[in-house]
């Protein structure tokens, strides 16, 4: 049983099946066209069956000389498929694939699934976000969260405010090396990948980081910051003080108008508002956010960004969605709690976290170490992402309060397609099984389960890291985490150390 994630329930059954181009497969377009993946050759004549109807579980799939998947809904259709795909694959030889007989009963532990990549500190296109789509959706993963806007680059069209992109998509360069990067989704990028993406079950949840991380913004529109100083979007990474002015009542004006614009773009549920790693030294100086603060009685500049959010979350919910935001969001004390807090930040910052889910927000889990892929092997283990339990922190009282699970790909350090395969993949896979499958743990069953896919993902030319590199032993482990560590020293990164600990001034955990 060759599945990844894990089903809920598996029986076998004697007796093999074949699934060949004999096969006559009565599904919707897209799960024929996802089943025709191999080179197939005649064989038995028989009935593969994707058909709506009653069950308990997300879908039922039998197979016994025919094969026959069974769902109330298409998605659940399209869920039977990714598992059947994967039994062909491991079944398949010489043009005929023989997968042994069984009746799969199946179901998600959790409703959300998710994988973040950030396409501003590099920007990768629509061909490739497609490509990851088709792995995501191969292990049942279906939200993908791409992140749009920070320092380094906006990377979405705006009709509304054409400069966002023209001015704000280009850096001078990374880190000193001079060569430029750019690029941006345009709107009709957008709608492909949300087609593409929903064909599979996938939603696309777009993230406008406010009011932190917004050089490329004030590189784009100086007014919108509390200098009004004309800036460059960011060369260098980590936190900057240069941040959107909370005072200035024209700022609501423009972001009630970008969101109306990117909200209509993205049919999704949810929006990510961003929130995170805001230094408050630029807002404390500054006369329009002081008589913001005094005007709406309140307490400090932690509580000033809990109005501003507040602000941006009544206008997302104008538009009929539900707001997401970073952990530190919820500092204020003041966060609208309908707002979706995503949990990345470790040590006592997650304390918050627990209190937050106890009075009953909704919480996504993507806990740094082990979910960040963007960690070397040395950090986050393929197996360190596999054995965590998303819920650990969690009592009984506010485990019920987790929604689900996010692995975000964040790409300073990653600039090609290779690296982000080879940094996403497997680890995002570990994590897929734990968004879908909730039973015991069991790490060698997991990775012979896994050796089927990255076939998979081979056959397909793409890339992944290899066991051995996934799970470094403690000298390559070492070696490739010094590498990456003196890679991200700059002295800029100096600073934003810093701009974090100002981030943090004040902060009651
Ligand atoms: C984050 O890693 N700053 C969300
Ligand atoms: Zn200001």
């Amino acid at each position: 049983m060759k599945i990844i994630p894990k089903p809920y329930f598996y029986r076998s059954k004697d007796g093999k099946t074949c699934f060949s181009s004999s096969s006559e497969v009565i599904a919707s377009d897209v799960v024929e066209k996802e089943l025709a993946f191999l080179d197939f050759e005649k064989g038995e004549n028989n009935k593969v069956t994707f058909e709506i109807g009653r069950t308990d579980y997300d879908y039922e799939l039998t197979i016994d000389g025919n094969i026959s998947v069974k769902s109330q809904t298409e998605e659940g259709l399209f869920h039977g498929a990714m598992t059947l795909k994967q039994l062909i694959f491991d079944g398949y030889k010489d043009g005929t694939s023989y997968i042994d007989n069984c009746v799969i009963r199946d179901k998600a532990r959790f409703e959300y699934r998710g994988f973040m990549l950030d396409i501003v500190r590099h920007f990768f296109p629509k061909e490739v976000i497609l490509g990851v789509i088709d792995v995501l959706a191969l292990v049942k993963m279906n939200k993908l969260h791409l992140h749009l806007s920070d320092n380094q680059g906006y990377r979405l069209e705006s009709k509304a405010f054409p400069v966002l992109n023209e001015k704000g998509n280009m850096r001078k360069g990374t880190c000193g090396d001079g060569i430029p990067v750019g690029g941006y989704l345009s709107h009709d990028d957008v709608k492909e990948i949300v087609r593409y993406a929903g064909e599979r079950y996938i939603e696309v949840i777009p993230e406008i980081d406010l009011p932190g991380h917004t050089l490329a913004f004030l590189s784009a529109m100086p007014e919108l910051g509390c200098t009004g100083e004309q800036y460059e979007v960011a060369e260098h990474y980590g936190i900057d003080e240069r941040i959107l002015c909370a005072g200035r009542e024209e700022n609501y004006d423009f972001l009630e108008k970008l969101l109306a614009e990117v909200t209509e773009l993205f049919p999704s549920k949810y929006f990510h508002l961003g929130g995170d790693e805001v230094p408050k030294t630029h807002w404390e100086k500054c006369e329009k956010c002081k008589e913001k603060l005094s005007k709406e009685g309140l307490k400090n500049f932690e509580q000033l960004q809990g109005y501003f959010t507040n602000r941006v979350v009544n206008m997302l919910k104008l538009h009929g969605k539900t707001p997401i935001a970073w952990n530190e969001a919820t500092y204020s004390g003041t966060l609208d709690g309908d707002v979706v807090c995503q949990y990345w930040s470790d040590g006592r910052r997650a304390e918050r976290v627990v209190r937050e889910a106890k009075k009953g927000r909704k919480i996504i889990v993507s806990k740094r170490v082990p979910y960040y892929l963007d960690m070397t092997y040395g950090v986050a283990s393929l197996k360190d992402a596999y054995k965590y339990d998303p819920v650990e922190l969690f009592d009984e009282s506010a485990k019920g309060n987790v929604m689900g699970v996010e692995c975000p790909l964040w790409t300073e350090y990653v600039a090609t397609e290779e690296k982000l395969y080879s940094q996403a993949f497997p680890r995002a896979i570990a994590v897929a099984e734990n968004a879908w499958y909730g039973g015991e743990k069991d790490y060698k069953d997991f990775e012979e389960r896994l050796l089927n896919v990255l076939g998979m993902l081979q056959a397909d030319d793409k890339n992944f890291a290899v066991l051995s590199d996934a799970n470094p032993n403690i000298f390559k482990g070492t070696w490739s985490t010094i590498k990456f560590g003196l890679n991200a020293v700059d002295t800029v990164a100096i600073k934003s150390a810093i701009n974090m600990l100002k981030a943090q001034k004040g902060r009651k955990l």
